[in-house]
């Protein structure tokens, strides 16, 4: 190969890459990431958007088990407490405004969160603790 066919092979590889890294990076976002829980969902907020540091809060809770938040659906349209649906957002099938019936998103992350820092007599209750200013 001369220099040129080189160079050239290069700046290809280069274009390759560069493409690459702007195609995956979202994929880049993991939940170690994590810093609020996402809200986008909502469109314009009416209380400010609840910090949630993923990892950090499942370790001082002591959760470690997925399914403890990430339930999945059964084939009946239940929830499956066995089967992790970590990877899935909760808005996947919980919508905000659902048609059929499900749980609406709000109501899923209150009942959740709010649940089990009741049981645990641990963690936030009131609205101004979670959404913080
Ligand atoms: C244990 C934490 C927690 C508590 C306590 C809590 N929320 Fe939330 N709330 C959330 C999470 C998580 C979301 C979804 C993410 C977000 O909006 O930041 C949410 C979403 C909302 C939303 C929809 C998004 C928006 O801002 O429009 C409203 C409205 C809301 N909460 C109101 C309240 C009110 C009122 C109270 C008290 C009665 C309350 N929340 C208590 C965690 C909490
Ligand atoms: C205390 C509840 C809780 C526990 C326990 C938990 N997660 Fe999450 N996780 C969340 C919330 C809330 C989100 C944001 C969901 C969304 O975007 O709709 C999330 C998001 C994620 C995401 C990003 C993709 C997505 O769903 O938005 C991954 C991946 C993930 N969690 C993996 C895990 C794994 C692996 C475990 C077990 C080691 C775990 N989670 C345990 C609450 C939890
Ligand atoms: C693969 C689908 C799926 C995903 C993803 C999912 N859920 Fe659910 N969830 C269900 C089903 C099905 C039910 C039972 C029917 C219903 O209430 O909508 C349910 C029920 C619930 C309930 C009980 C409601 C009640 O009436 O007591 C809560 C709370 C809840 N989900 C919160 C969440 C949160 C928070 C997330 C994200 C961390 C999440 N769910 C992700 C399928 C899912
Ligand atoms: C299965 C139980 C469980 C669930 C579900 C849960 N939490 Fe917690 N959370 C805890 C416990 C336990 C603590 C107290 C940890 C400690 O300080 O010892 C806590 C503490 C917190 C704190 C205080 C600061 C911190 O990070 O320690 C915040 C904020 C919080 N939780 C937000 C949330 C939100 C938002 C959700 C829902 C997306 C949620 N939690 C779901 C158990 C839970």
């Amino acid at each position: 190969m001369n220099t040129k066919h080189l160079k050239q092979s290069m700046t290809f590889i280069a274009v390759i890459a560069a493409l690459m890294v702007v195609y995956l990076a979202p994929a880049a976002f993991s939940q170690d990431d994590m810093t609020v829980v996402p809200a986008d969902a909502f469109g314009i907020l009416e209380r400010p958007q609840v910090a949630f540091e993923h990892d950090a809060h499942n370790e001082k809770a002591a959760i470690d088990d997925c399914v403890t938040c990430h339930h999945g659906r059964t084939d009946d349209g239940l929830m499956d407490t066995e089967n992790s649906s970590e990877g899935e957002t909760c808005e996947s099938c919980h919508p905000v405004n659902p048609v059929n019936g499900e749980t609406p998103l709000m109501r899923a992350y209150h009942r959740q969160c709010i649940a089990c820092h009741t049981t645990m007599a641990k963690g936030p209750v009131v609205c101004g603790e979670c959404h913080r200013k």
